[in-house]
C-alpha cells in the first residue's frame, strides 16, 4: 500500500490517498482544538494513543457485527480504511447528561435520563455546527428519511456494543460523537475517529474524567487520562 497525496487535513487528523482508489490512510495528529477552535494545543502522544484508542473500539465494533470504514492499524500514527464521502452529520449519543445538553436544557450532568437521547448537528464550522433535527438534514439534502432510519438503527446498535465494552473496563460510556459516509458503491458505514477526543468517559468508581473534557476544563493530567482508557481496552485484548 502506498501512501500518496494529502487529501484532506483536519483538526486532529490527516487524510491521505493510497495507491488503491477505495483506501485511504488516516493519520492521528497530536493536536487538540476545542470550542470550535477557540482553545488549541499540541498534547504530546495523543494521536499514538488515539490511533490506537480508535483501531480496538472499531475492531469491537466489527466483531460485533457494525459495518465499519475501518481496515486496520498500520502503525503508531496511522490507519487503513475504506475511502468514504463523509455525510456532514455529526450524530451525537447521549446515555448521561452532560456538557452541551447539561448547559442548553439547564440539567446537572451527571443525570441519567429515562432514555437514551441522540442529537443530530449540522458539521459546518462557520455555523458553530448548529443542532439540527431530521426534517433540516432531509431538507439540506444531506441524508433521505429511510437513510436516517438506518442510521439511528446502527447508532442504537454501537451505543449497546460500546457501553457494554467500557462496562467490562470500569468506564462509563457517558456520551459520544460518530459520523458516517457513503462507500462508492452508496452504502452508509460507520467512519472517522472513536477516542477520548470524541467520547465522554468516566471511572465507575472514582468518576474521574478519563476524555478531552480535562483538556476543555483545564483539568489537567490529559495523557495520563488516554493512557488509562488504552490500558484498559488492552487488557481486554488480552
Ligand atoms: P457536547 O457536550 O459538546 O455536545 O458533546 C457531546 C459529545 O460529543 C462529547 O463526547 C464530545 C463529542 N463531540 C465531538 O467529538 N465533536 C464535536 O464537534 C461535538 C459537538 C461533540
Amino acid at each position: 500500500m502506498k501512501q500518496l497525496e494529502l487529501l484532506y487535513e483536519g483538526k486532529a487528523k490527516q487524510v491521505y490517498a493510497t495507491d488503491d482508489s477505495e483506501r485511504i490512510i488516516i493519520r492521528f495528529k497530536d493536536t487538540a482544538t476545542a470550542y470550535n477552535n477557540l482553545k488549541k494545543a499540541v498534547i504530546a502522544n495523543k494521536g499514538v494513543l488515539n490511533n490506537d484508542i480508535s483501531a480496538m473500539l472499531y475492531r469491537h465494533l466489527e466483531a460485533a457485527g457494525i459495518r465499519t470504514h475501518f481496515i486496520e492499524k498500520l502503525n503508531e500514527r496511522d490507519q487503513l480504511c475504506r475511502r468514504v464521502s463523509i455525510i456532514p452529520i455529526e450524530v451525537i449519543v447521549r446515555n448521561i447528561v452532560a456538557g452541551t445538553m447539561a448547559q442548553r436544557l439547564g440539567m446537572e450532568e451527571g443525570t441519567r435520563p429515562s432514555n437514551t437521547i441522540i442529537d443530530l448537528c449540522y458539521k459546518r464550522d462557520d455555523l458553530g455546527d448548529p443542532l439540527i433535527n431530521d426534517d433540516h438534514a432531509v431538507a439540506l439534502g444531506l441524508v433521505t428519511y429511510d437513510e436516517l432510519k438506518g442510521i439511528y438503527a446502527t447508532t442504537r446498535r454501537i451505543n449497546e456494543v460500546l457501553t457494554a465494552l467500557f462496562d467490562r473496563v470500569d468506564i462509563t460510556l457517558v456520551d459520544f460523537k460518530i459520523e458516517y459516509g457513503r462507500t462508492s458503491d452508496g452504502e452508509i458505514i460507520l467512519a472517522d475517529e472513536l477516542s477520548p477526543d470524541t467520547c465522554r468517559l468516566w471511572d465507575k468508581l472514582t468518576g474521574e474524567k478519563l476524555d478531552k473534557d480535562r483538556f476543555r476544563r483545564d483539568l489537567g493530567k490529559i495523557i495520563e487520562a488516554y493512557g488509562e482508557i488504552d490500558r484498559r481496552l488492552k487488557r481486554l485484548e488480552e
